[in-house]
């Protein structure tokens, strides 16, 4: 039996005063929970649409609803986030408690290869997510009994590894008839952001900057995204990654801790980089010519990334920390530059904003958080950023987000407790931006 669960964020599209109409796919995965090649049909064939998700109407609760969903503090929800090479697991309350929080990462793996090897990483998330899971539950003395809910990562991200969590959160769900909510990883970088601040109310500017994403957004609602601006090739993350690895930097804790580290050494001034899409006077990114200057400098100094920087002599250090601060201070000012307009957009769409949630893994970094600071107070708003440990990838923005949209009523019903262990999850991430 095969089945489609739809997440669908999109809600009412209220219509725009400058910006063009905009609604994009996120993107749609096929999820084989335990392949089995053999097995595999043809697409339309073999699919069925069920269009269960978010609705109440037809399952039952092991509580019941009202009591679920009137009674918000007695709320619990696990939340799984398998989407790049991190197993994260978290336990929350609906009052905004942090019950427990595990984070495994693959840091070996990632200094082995460079980068995050799709399969290498799907393979470290099967090794440790039950135990993730079950120190997760451990942490909040409870039991999966407990639970009133669990809530998944289901993209964006790579999909050997969102098929980990997707796989654990449903078999939890089926096994103790929990409701099950399928979460977009980056609406959670957002949103964590009203669990530390409680005075985050819609609408609010976000910036979100990760490894694979930079999204400006205007959030009107719960579900309810106006794209002010998006990379038009690779995010900010990534070229911190890339800047890292060619600097011969240690990649085990990612690139960009390293980077703005040996930055501090460095004079931001030495190299002139020029900062991106000048000429565009819009709020989109761009880092993969900065990128290209970046590597064009470390050819031109003669650095050999095979030489690690604890093995460089003084002056080649220097040259890659001045390298290292000259590209920090131009990827950021692209940020605060786009910021900037962005919040000139927004409060012309509503302007009532008071906050700017700057959240993704590159938020932890203290620099970008300074700069940012800076921009938002020039605009009279107040800067929002979640700690480090909520910024970069974690179970808690799954398990806070999941109860944000389980208390609007939006879920799927418990999968059936005896899913058969080569069923196809087609997560289909659909967000309207309007
Ligand atoms: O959100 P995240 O943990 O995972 C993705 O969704 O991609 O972001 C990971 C990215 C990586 O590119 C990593 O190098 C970057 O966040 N990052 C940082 C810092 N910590 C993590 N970039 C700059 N400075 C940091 N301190
Ligand atoms: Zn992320």
């Amino acid at each position: 039996m095969v089945s489609l669960a739809t997440s669908t964020f999109s809600r009412n599209l209220c219509p725009r005063p400058s910006l063009p109409y905009a609604v994009r796919a996120l993107g749609t995965t096929l999820l084989r929970l335990h392949p089995k090649p053999t097995s595999w049909g043809p697409l339309s064939s073999s699919l069925k649409s069920c269009s269960a998700h978010f609705s109440a109407s037809n399952f039952k609760f092991s509580k019941s609803p009202n009591e679920t969903l009137g009674s918000r503090d007695d709320l619990v929800v696990l939340g799984i986030e398998t989407s790049c090479d991190d197993t994260a697991a978290a336990i929350v309350r609906s009052n905004g408690d942090i019950l427990s929080q595990v984070v495994s990462s693959q840091a070996d793996l990632l200094a082995r290869y460079g980068g995050v090897a799709p399969k290498m990483a799907e393979g470290a998330h099967m090794q440790v997510i039950d135990q993730v899971v079950q120190d997760a539950l451990e942490n909040a003395n409870l039991t999966e009994r407990d639970l009133s809910a669990v809530a998944v990562t289901i993209g964006p991200g790579l999909s050997l590894c969102l098929r980990v969590g997707v796989q654990k959160a449903r078999k939890i769900a089926g096994s103790h008839n929990l409701p099950i909510v399928g979460v977009h990883h980056m609406e959670a970088h957002a949103l964590v952001a009203r669990l530390i601040e409680k005075d985050l109310q819609f609408p609010f500017m976000a910036l979100l900057i990760s490894g694979g994403h930079n999204l400006l957004i205007l959030a009107r609602d719960l579900g309810h995204y106006i794209q002010l601006g998006t990379t038009i090739d690779d995010a900010i993350g990534e070229a911190y990654d890339k800047t890292a690895k060619w600097l011969g930097l240690d990649m085990r804790r990612s690139g960009g801790p390293a980077i703005e580290e040996l930055a501090r050494e460095g004079d931001a001034k030495a190299v002139k980089f020029s900062t991106p899409m000048k000429q565009h006077k819009d709020c989109n990114f761009s880092y993969a010519g900065l990128k290209t200057q970046v590597r064009l400098a470390i050819e031109s100094r003669n650095i050999n990334a095979e030489i690690p920087i604890s093995s460089a002599s003084s002056e080649d250090r220097s040259s890659r920390a001045d390298i290292a601060a000259s590209f920090q201070r131009v990827a950021v000012l692209h940020l605060e530059e786009r910021c900037e307009r962005a919040i000139e957009w927004a409060l012309k769409i509503e302007p009532s904003i008071k906050h700017l949630v700057v959240s993704g893994g590159v938020a932890s970094n203290q620099y970008v958080r300074a700069q940012l600071d800076q921009v938002v107070k020039k605009k009279s708003l107040q800067l929002v950023c979640p700690p480090p440990s909520l910024c970069t990838d974690n179970g808690v923005m799954v398990a806070w987000t999941g109860l944000e949209h389980f208390c609007m009523g939006r879920y799927d019903p418990p999968p059936p407790a005896n899913e058969p262990e080569d069923y196809v999850v087609c997560l289909k991430i659909l967000i309207a931006y309007g």
